[in-house]
């Protein structure tokens, strides 16, 4: 036995004796838990889980009885002789029961504590969108502010077709405050863009308003990277039973939901962007849709946006062709 393992185990044995006899009300709840205890998965990996039924173990900080803190003791070995000889998902199961008997949260109070914190942050950032909202966009000042975000979403705000960076083109206004918003505010997992939504160019309500106000000047190119093309009509039918509503029958967003324009949409970054949002990844997603697609196969998730991604908006949007930026001629980002 392994010195830790003594300790657990010492410390386990030296809790409160008189639990010990605490009667055969305690010894039978305790028995029943076990009984009962579904052999489901952790909800955290293995050493993680460990971790904490050991501190648990040394604390009972939910003072269950003697007989609990025994069993589950014996179960804990049990799985981590099973984890060493790589039998993870049994070892998992055996650990689960300590979860039980212990009465350990499965959520770990720092991860509740972070939850938290993002919904905090997300309110916060739909309250400084509204404020900017309310705001008059000077354009010119947006202009300005917008020559830093050139460099990456090009001066026609078309991004790139590898959808590595969106076409910001004709993108809802309120759309592209929010998201600036909640970027800033770093409850949208974005590492690539976090340092220039944060930089002082749109650190105020007014710039990020100007920038946003800019943005809307811009035509939208309708020769915006598209998918394989091989489910479209499947893709039709799923977009249309599923995401039209929010999304528009055409994909042009709606703005009083703050849903994106989807159509001319590079379709590698939307199959990126719902990827992240269906996994959680992306912390400012919409509840509703969140709900919706948390079982969609990304097969189906890239018929449907390879579908979207081919819908166009209405002619008075798209850009003329062969179309320039004029306020870039001559100064145009390397
Ligand atoms: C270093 C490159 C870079 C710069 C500079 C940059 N962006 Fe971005 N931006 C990105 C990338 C990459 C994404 C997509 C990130 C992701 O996948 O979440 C993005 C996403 C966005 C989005 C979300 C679009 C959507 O459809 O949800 C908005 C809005 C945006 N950028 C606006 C701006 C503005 C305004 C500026 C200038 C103040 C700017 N960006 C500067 C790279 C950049
Ligand atoms: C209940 C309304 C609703 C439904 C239904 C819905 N969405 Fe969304 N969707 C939203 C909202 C709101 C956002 C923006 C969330 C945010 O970041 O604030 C969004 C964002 C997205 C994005 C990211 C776009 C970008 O520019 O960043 C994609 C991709 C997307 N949705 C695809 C879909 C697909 C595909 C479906 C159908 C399976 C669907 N949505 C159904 C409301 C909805």
């Amino acid at each position: 036995m392994t010195a830790t393992k003594r300790t657990v185990l010492r410390k386990a044995n030296g809790a409160d004796r008189s639990k010990r006899c605490r009667g055969t009300i305690a010894f039978a709840a305790a028995a029943a838990v076990f009984l009962a205890a579904p052999n489901a998965a952790l909800a955290m990996d293995f050493p993680e889980a460990l971790k904490r039924v050991d501190h648990a173990l040394r604390t009972n900080p939910s003072n269950v009885s003697q007989f609990a803190l025994d069993s589950c003791f014996k179960r804990r070995n049990f799985a981590v002789q099973l984890y060493e000889s790589r039998q993870i998902e049994r070892a998992e199961r055996s650990l689960h029961f300590c979860f039980d008997a212990l009465e350990i949260p499965e959520v770990a109070p720092e991860a509740k504590e972070k939850a938290l914190d993002v919904d905090k942050l997300k309110a916060k950032a739909l309250k400084e969108a509204e404020e900017a909202l309310r705001l008059t966009a000077n354009v010119k000042d947006g202009l300005e502010v917008y020559r830093e975000c050139a460099k990456c979403h090009k001066p026609e705000g078309w991004g790139l077709t590898n959808g590595s960076v969106p076409q910001l083109a004709g993108q809802h206004s309120n759309v592209i405050i929010k998201q600036l918003m909640d970027i800033r505010a770093g409850s949208r997992g974005n590492p690539m863009m976090e340092p220039f939504a944060c930089a002082e160019a749109v650190s105020s309500a007014q710039s990020v308003a100007d920038v946003a106000g800019y943005i809307d000047t811009l035509e939208i190119s309708t020769a915006n990277g598209k998918g394989p093309g091989i489910n479209l009509e499947r893709g039709e039918r799923l977009y249309q039973e599923n995401c039209a509503s929010c999304h528009g029958a055409r994909g042009e967003g709606d703005p009083l939901k703050y849903a994106p324009r989807l159509q001319s949409q590079h379709y590698k970054y939307l199959v990126n962007q719902f990827r992240w949002i269906r996994d959680d990844k992306r912390h400012n997603a919409d509840p509703a849709m969140m709900a919706l697609i948390k079982d969609m196969k990304t097969t189906e998730a890239k018929a449907m946006l390879d579908y979207v991604s081919r819908l166009e908006p209405p002619e008075e949007l798209q850009e003329p062709e062969g179309w320039q930026n004029p306020d870039f001629a001559g100064s145009r980002p390397k």
